[in-house]
């Protein structure tokens, strides 16, 4: 009760403070977002930065920006420079984050400042929502914000209402749009395809318009993560400068538009891509936009990674704050290319390696059309009798006898032509009328804009939880996206396609969850092909990549660590390359560790040393899922990756060193650790050695203060191409 009474004053303080001069203050620890609605009514940005110690200087940069004209060309014009929402149609010389056609056939908007609340959700949250409207259409926009203090991390949304008579028509429709002023911008998007994801390339923005987006429809992130940094005046590295990290949390088609204007002020817009997708907006109903999340860094990349991880652990990834499973896959293994015995087998290998949890992917399913190859009996999620004559709950009793987890491989949102769901639902896939139908690994995707088809996936997943004990793990997989795409469903409304689609999955997603609140699943797409804080939602991991080999993978997973916890990123030890096991295990186990081996042709030296590795990360995962990244030298930068996590109160840290292919007899310098108390002692502990291997780090076994490892370092690299070096520190 007093804490109710506590809140309800707080919030009434912060309006009326708010409401004197109209200056919207969204802050965290370090950031600071001002709004203020101008005389004319308009709501501007005044500043998004590091936050002021004297709030005074906001007034200041607000007095430019809210300016109701300025002069150009010796002209007056209406300032819309840095309108908070820009609306298309009227004054606005730039991209607007809203436009539309009324039922007039009007295709102008103007939105003016209303209202705005701010309510603390609870000790690390705070939420501000602004009212805007059109002083002629009864067309209603609402901006929320919700700022996660100590992650630094604001995470913004919109939503659109109207009240005309009949649909209006919705052509741009941005979760948010930011601008910044600064004499040169540097932007880094992460670029990719099957088998590459998450190349970083960094450039410098000149004037014009940059567009980083997807229109795949499904598997949307195939060539381009959904994620950005953006870097103010210079290029920002690890530690210093200053950025912004932007990410949507939406798993359609997504659109980052980079706008550099006449005088060098960047807009950045976030949202859902409107290419094709221009909505039919019905009177009353309220359109939502995802939430587009982002940090402000003024200390580099590597502070931004860190607050981000730090918000995904707590709020943007399932479950970021428990534990994961590690694993035996079998896919690399076998392929379709498996029955019982070889399965029953893999248990026992799985027990041997020490993992908590076998996972049966792709194949054990088709009974009319078996799943043979991909050709066939995708949407049959039956297992076949041929192969498996006892069914999945037999692999479910047998994986428990044995000691360990049972998890399954499902691909619920495809179908392919030769199976009975396709005999007995054609209707139900999305496909042109009047063209042949178009396959990508022979298969199609599932209509889920349909409630019916939705029934179907979440049937799916219930059935197999419903059979004996149920699985403790689903692989959910989706390997093409849409080309040649109609529903049925939607008849008349195409262009909402995209938007239903992925609206559609959430739904389906939303049932499962309600279910089954305790379930972990792995996102993964033919590799990384959906990778965004929409499905992580839902998920407690995300496959990085089909590419394994771990040389590239150090790239992949390098990537991927600027924006996602390493809880979250799924590696896997394969017969990819041919560099030592040692080699690859240790790469893997830089993110969420998994195997996907056959275990029997491990030499003896190999399987101890697997066994010991799984043990070292069993006791150092907690470190590695929820400790601080600090990555010391960059892939991009040297060929070799020195990174390290830092647990919380700083008294256990795990450093990872690979050496890649570097000129002939590299000499390495002493690489100076991040994030350890300087006042405390640390033992530093080469771990995961081969079994009889020399130590590849001389002071391993020795202790240090925190001050010396930061200020001098350690020698840590190896001179070998492609080997690695684990070191375990320990407050002593
Ligand atoms: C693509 C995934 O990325 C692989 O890991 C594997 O599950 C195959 N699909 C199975 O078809």
């Amino acid at each position: 009760m007093k804490k109710k009474l506590f809140l309800l004053v707080f919030t009434m303080l912060l309006c009326k403070a708010n409401a004197q001069g109209e200056q919207i203050q969204i802050e965290t620890q370090n950031t600071a977002l001002i709004l203020k609605a101008g005389k004319n009514g308009v709501l501007y940005q005044s500043y998004l930065g590091t936050k002021l110690r004297d709030n005074s200087g906001y007034n200041v940069v607000s007095k430019e920006s809210t300016k109701s004209f300025v002069v150009n060309d010796g002209n007056p014009l209406v300032n819309l420079r840095h309108q908070a929402y820009p609306t298309f149609g009227t004054e606005n010389l730039f991209e607007p984050a809203i436009r539309m056609t009324h039922n007039d056939g009007n295709p102008s908007l103007e939105l003016n400042y209303v209202n705005h609340s701010t309510q603390k959700l609870d000790a690390n949250t705070t939420e501000t929502i602004i009212k805007l409207k059109d002083p002629v259409y009864p067309v209603e926009v609402t901006l929320h914000y919700k700022a996660f203090y100590n992650e630094n991390t604001i995470e913004q949304w919109t939503e659109i209402v109207h009240h005309e008579k009949k649909p209006v028509m919705l052509y741009n429709y941005a979760s948010s749009m930011l601008h910044f002023d600064a004499d040169h911008y540097w932007l880094t998007q992460f670029h990719g395809d099957w088998a590459k994801e998450a190349r970083m390339q960094e450039s410098e923005l000149t004037s014009g318009t940059k567009i980083i987006d997807s229109k795949l429809g499904v598997r949307t992130d195939m060539y381009q993560t959904p994620v950005f940094f953006l870097s103010l005046n210079a290029k920002a590295n690890e530690n210093s400068g200053e950025l912004v990290a932007g990410t949507i949390a939406w798993s359609g088609n997504f659109k980052f538009t980079f706008e550099l204007d006449n005088k060098n002020s960047l807009r950045i817009s976030s949202g859902i891509n409107p290419f094709a997708s221009e909505y039919n907006l019905e009177p009353g109903r309220v359109f939502t936009t995802p939430s587009f999340i982002y940090t402000f860094s003024n200390k580099g990349k590597g502070q931004a990674s860190r607050n981000l991880h730090s918000w995904a652990k707590k709020y943007g990834v399932k479950d970021g704050e428990k534990s994961r499973l590690t694993l035996l896959n079998n896919w690399e293994t076998t392929f379709f290319n498996f029955d019982e015995k070889k399965l029953t087998d893999m248990f026992a290998d799985s027990k041997t390696l020490g993992v908590d949890m076998f996972l049966l992917d792709d194949g054990w399913f088709g009974n009319k059309y078996p799943r043979s190859g991909d050709k066939s009996g995708l949407g049959d999620w039956q297992a076949t009798k041929t192969k498996l004559p006892n069914g999945i709950g037999f692999l479910m009793q047998e994986a428990e006898k044995t000691g360990i987890k049972f998890g399954i491989w499902i691909e619920p949102e495809m179908v392919n032509p030769k199976s009975e769901l396709y005999e007995k639902h054609p209707d139900w896939v999305l496909k042109l009328p009047n063209r042949p139908e178009s396959y990508y690994r022979t298969q199609l995707v599932l209509d889920l804009c349909n409630p019916q088809v939705q029934d179907f996936v979440f049937k799916t997943v219930d059935d197999i939880m419903q059979t004996k004990q149920g699985v403790a793990f689903f692989k959910w997989d989706c390997n093409r996206m849409m080309t040649n795409a109609y529903s049925a469903y939607l008849k008349n409304q195409q262009s909402h396609l995209f938007i239903e689609y992925t609206r559609g999955l959430y739904k389906v997603l939303d049932r499962i969850k309600m279910k089954y609140p305790n379930l972990p699943m792995m996102l993964c797409a033919g590799g990384g092909g959906r990778t965004d804080y929409g499905l992580l939602q839902y998920f407690t991991e995300f496959w990085a990549s089909d590419n394994t080999d771990p040389f590239n993978r150090v790239f992949i997973q390098w990537g991927y660590s600027q924006f996602f916890p390493a809880f979250s990123i799924c590696n896997h030890v394969t017969s990819w390359g041919n560099q030592s096991i040692k080699f690859k295990t240790d790469v893997a186990m830089m993110g969420k560790l998994g195997f996907d081996i056959n275990v029997k042709e491990l030499k003896e030296k190999e399987l101890k040393y697997c066994q010991e590795a799984v043990a070292n990360y069993k006791r150092l995962s907690p470190v590695i899922w929820h400790g601080d990244l600090y990555r010391m030298i960059s892939p991009y930068d040297e060929s070799r990756a020195v990174l390290m996590y830092v647990n919380e109160s700083k008294s256990k840290a795990v450093l990872f060193s690979y050496t890649l292919h570097p000129l002939y007899d590299p000499q390495y310098n002493a690489v100076r650790f991040q994030g350890l108390d300087p006042n405390k002692t640390y033992k530093v502990e080469e771990i995961n050695l081969m079994p009889e291997a020399k130590k590849s780090v001389e002071e391993s076994g020795e202790s240090f203060t925190g001050d010396y490892l930061m200020n001098v370092g350690l020698r840590v690299s190896s001179s070998k191409v492609e080997s690695s070096v684990v070191l375990e520190i320990t407050e002593l």
